[in-house]
């Protein structure tokens, strides 16, 4: 497998009104850059609208251009957050083990990861995780499953091989 092809996908309202600069999608890019040798093959900022999210998601997974997706935004308890929802709508099998292991490692940072309701799963050969809105977030959330990542991304392409190498632990971390 070459290098992890990448989808982004900021969900906001207020982003996609162009009221405010998102952050989020660019910190996920640097990221998936530096600790992944990932590559962002498609960027889009959506509203916070459930079919709008749901179409973006399937279309991007069935082209087979990305092999990950990752959402930022929209997972929280507020009226207009449906990003989990959208997501359940499209993917085909669902990796709760991801989204288990981002409230457990957020919730040693802040009681409010508990209010994340994001979602990952599979749809043919694409990984979809949601992530939450803020910077700070999204950061500590990417963190709590980039190791398990490549070795994932690697068996849901077809290969059996161990990809973890292509993680690369921050620098002075074990
Ligand atoms: N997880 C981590 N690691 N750090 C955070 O600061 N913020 C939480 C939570 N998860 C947070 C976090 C907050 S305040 C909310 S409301 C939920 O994610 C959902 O965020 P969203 O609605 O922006 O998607």
């Amino acid at each position: 497998m070459g290098a992890v092809r990448v989808g982004i996908l900021t969900v906001s309202d207020r982003a996609s009104a162009g009221d405010y600069e998102d952050a989020s999608g660019p910190l996920i890019r640097q990221v998936v850059a530096d600790r992944l040798g990932g590559e962002v093959a498609l960027v889009a900022t959506v509203p916070d609208e459930q079919a709008v999210i749901r179409e973006t998601l399937a279309e991007w997974a069935d082209s087979g251009q990305v092999d990950l997706i990752l959402t930022t935004g929209g997972t929280g308890f507020a009226p207009r957050d449906v990003t989990p929802e959208a997501t359940r709508q499209v993917i085909e099998r669902e990796a709760p083990g991801l989204a288990e292991a981002m409230r457990l490692a957020s919730l040693k940072v802040t009681p409010f990861a508990m209010l994340s309701r994001a979602v990952a799963g599979t749809r043919g050969r694409t990984l979809i995780v949601n992530l939450p809105g803020s910077p700070k977030a999204v950061r500590e959330n990417l963190e709590a499953i980039l190791p398990a990542l490549p070795h994932g991304l690697e068996l849901l392409a077809g290969g059996g091989t161990d990809a973890s190498h292509r993680y690369r632990p921050e620098e002075g971390s074990i």
